[in-house]
């Protein structure tokens, strides 16, 4: 009987996703020592090529993929983040949103959110027979990714996660707040180099603790259009997963494990993260100012939770909207798909509205995939949104 057999379903989950990741075109495989080839590559500040073919998935892909690496700390530590763009596949890209995804977790790829929540492919995991170590994961599509309706732009953040790396140890030795400005570099340099979705409406999501970020990010954004910085990208919404708690001293025991996860490096998310050998500062006590700040400017906010998150139940992230003190404008109501319930939502004044989806868990996307596109176009038919 090979060994394989014996592997539980978590470390087979590993194999396929490194199998994966090996077999990807061009990135380097060992972020940390990046190969001397992988470098070069990478010198250049925006380097980038279209992917056709992804290995496990027959014939060319039917979406547009683009990937590549934007420098963000390139005068002092040589960081580049790794990014993977799947422009929208609803016929209209140049009027459909741009969304930043982020996966949350201790420098989790964000393949995570490609393969398991909104990306357009899914890795088939058959669970009915043993997996054999040496073949390679099937991928298939996923009729309910949300680049259905937005171009999604995925990007492995903070250096160390995925396939983004830095050249000098130090440029490890980030936080929150840090790993919050490199990215709005990288933004503003990805931007100038696809100004067509400078138009674009311009959201930014993330699940888990990134939802940290998000608030933080919005917040800078916002400065830099208000001090009038170009190219910048039209931010519209922010979306969010349990962020607002005071992260210092969480008053919700299950927002508190979900951080004990992070300090950790969880057993859950080892295969997907990194194992909590690089150094991160958690820098960001509380976001709920920012998230205040940036609702009170004007921008729309979507947060979400899964109504059977064991991890951060929806109750924990009520209270913690709730103590925005915002009116309430649009009361307690079910929202349907097809003539189904699929969770309830409440709007509150500054366009901040509250939803939660029937059946999902702690990364929605992942087990509620219909009920979570639809919610993602509903928030964009908004007005303005
Ligand atoms: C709120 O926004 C204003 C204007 O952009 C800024 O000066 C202020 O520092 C922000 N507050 C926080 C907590 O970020
Ligand atoms: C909401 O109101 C409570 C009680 O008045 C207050 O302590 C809290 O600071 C307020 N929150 C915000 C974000 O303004
Ligand atoms: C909410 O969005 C609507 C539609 O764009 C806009 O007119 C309104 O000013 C926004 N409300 C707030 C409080 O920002």
């Amino acid at each position: 009987m090979p060994a394989s057999t014996a592997m539980s379903p978590r470390l087979r989950l590993h194999h396929l996703l490194l199998s994966i990741l090996s077999a990807l075109p061009t990135c380097p495989l060992d972020h940390s020592t990046p190969t001397s080839a992988a470098a070069a590559a990478a010198a250049t500040a925006s380097h980038h090529h279209v992917v056709t073919t992804l290995p496990g998935y027959d014939g060319e892909l039917p979406f547009r993929l683009e990937t590549g690496y934007v420098a963000v700390d390139e005068e002092e530590h040589g960081a580049e983040l790794f990014y993977y763009f799947v422009e929208s596949e609803s016929g209209d890209p140049r009027r459909d949103p741009l969304l930043l995804w982020l996966t949350g977790g201790a420098r989790c790829s964000v393949l995570s959110g490609v393969f398991f929540e909104v990306g357009p492919v899914r890795l088939a995991l058959e669970h009915h027979r043993p997996y054999d170590a040496g073949e390679l994961p099937r991928l298939r599509y996923h009729p309910h990714g949300w680049t259905k309706a937005a171009s999604v732009l995925f990007v492995d953040s903070p250096v160390g996660a995925g396939w983004s790396f830095s050249r000098h140890p130090d440029g490890y030795l980030v936080g929150d707040v840090s790993a919050s400005l490199q990215l709005k570099h990288f933004l503003a340099k990805w931007i100038s180099d696809h100004p067509e979705y400078l138009a674009n409406p311009f959201y930014i999501g993330g699940d888990s603790y990134a939802g940290k970020i998000v608030p933080f990010l919005a917040q800078k954004i916002s400065e830099d259009i208000e001090a009038g910085v170009r190219p910048i990208v039209d931010l519209k919404t922010i979306m969010e997963h349990c962020q607002g708690e005071d992260y210092s001293n969480p008053k919700n025991a299950i927002c508190r494990q979900a951080l004990d996860r992070f300090n950790e490096g969880s057993v859950d998310e080892w295969l997907r993260c990194h194992n909590g050998d690089l150094p991160y500062s958690m820098d960001i006590k509380s976001n709920i100012k920012f998230h205040h700040n940036v609702t009170t400017k004007g921008y729309r906010a979507l947060v979400y939770s899964g109504d059977h998150d064991a991890m951060i139940p929806f109750l924990g992230t009520q209270a913690w909207v709730r103590s925005l003190n915002f009116s309430v404008v649009d009361d307690w109501r079910a929202w349907h798909v097809d003539g189904q319930s699929a969770g309830f939502t409440i709007t509150y004044m500054n366009n901040m509205t509250f939803a939660t989806v029937k059946g999902g868990s702690h990364t929605v996307p992942e087990f509620e995939p219909e009920r979570s596109l639809a919610m993602f176009k509903h928030e964009m038919m908004q007005p303005d949104a």
